[in-house]
C-alpha cells in the first residue's frame, strides 16, 4: 500500500519524507492556494520544490475544465519532472484528457470521483489513480469506504490497472479500514500519518522499560 501526503506543505512533505514511509504528494488548487501559492511561475516552482524532495507521485492538478486547456496545462506540469502525475477532473472533457495523456505515456490522477460509474470511465480512460473522495461522501451521510470496496471489487474484476488512491481521508481509521479493504493508495495530512504511531501502551512500556534500566544502572 502506498502513502501519500494530501498537501502543498514542503515541510510537512520533508517531515513525512524523512519518516521513510512516504510514496507521493497529492495536492489541489485549495491546497495550493492554502500555501498562498499562486501565478504560474510560482506554482510551477512549487511543484517543482515538492519533486526536489520525494522519490515519486506528484499528483498537480490542471485548472482548465475544457480539452484543449486541460491538454495544454498537463502538458506544462508534466514537463516540470518525470515525478508529476496530471491530476485531471472528473468530467466529460477529463476523460478524454485522461485517455489523450495515457495515450501520450502521461499518468494522470482522475480527481473529484464520488461514484463507481465515474470511476469506471476514469479506469476506461486509463488513468494512472482514481481518487474517491471518502470523507466528503462520509460527510453528505454516504459510506466512503463502501465506495472503496466497490471500485476495487469492478477494478478486479476486469483487471483494470488503475490504481485505487483512496482520498479525503480524515482519520487513522479510514487509512486501516482502506488498507482492509484493500485500496492501493492513501492520501492524507501528516497528522493522520503520524497518528499511526500512537498507542498508550507503546507509551507506557517505555516508559517502564527506561525506568527499570535507570534503577539497575545507577
Ligand atoms: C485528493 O487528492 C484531495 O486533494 C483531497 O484528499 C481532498 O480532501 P478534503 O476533502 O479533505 O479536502
Amino acid at each position: 500500500m502506498k502513502f501519500f501526503i494530501d498537501t502543498a506543505n514542503l515541510s510537512d512533505i520533508q517531515e513525512a519524507y524523512d519518516l521513510g514511509v512516504l510514496d507521493g504528494v497529492t495536492t489541489n488548487p485549495s491546497l495550493m492556494a492554502k500555501e498562498g501559492i499562486s501565478g504560474q511561475e510560482n506554482v510551477m516552482a512549487h511543484y517543482k520544490a515538492i519533486c526536489d524532495i520525494v522519490d515519486d507521485n506528484v499528483s498537480a492538478e490542471v485548472i482548465a475544465t475544457d480539452f484543449d486547456g486541460m491538454v495544454k496545462e498537463g502538458t506544462e506540469l508534466a514537463k516540470i519532472d518525470d515525478k508529476i502525475v496530471v491530476k485531471v477532473p472528473m468530467i466529460k472533457d477529463g476523460v478524454k484528457a485522461i485517455k489523450h495523456f495515457t495515450n501520450q505515456g502521461i499518468r494522470t490522477n482522475c480527481t473529484l470521483v464520488f461514484s463507481a460509474g465515474q470511476a469506471l470511465l476514469a479506469a476506461k480512460a486509463g488513468a494512472s489513480y482514481v481518487s474517491p473522495f471518502i470523507g466528503r461522501l462520509d460527510d453528505i451521510s454516504y459510506d466512503g469506504l463502501q465506495l472503496i470496496d466497490q471500485i476495487v471489487n469492478i477494478y478486479q474484476n476486469y483487471g483494470f490497472t488503475t490504481e485505487v488512491l483512496a482520498a479525503s481521508i480524515r482519520h487513522t481509521m479510514h487509512l486501516i479500514q482502506c488498507s482492509e479493504i484493500g485500496a492501493d493508495v492513501v492520501t492524507c495530512p501528516l497528522n493522520v500519518i503520524t497518528s499511526l504511531l500512537n498507542h498508550p501502551l507503546t507509551d507506557s512500556g517505555l516508559a517502564k522499560f527506561l525506568a527499570d534500566h535507570a534503577k539497575s544502572n545507577g
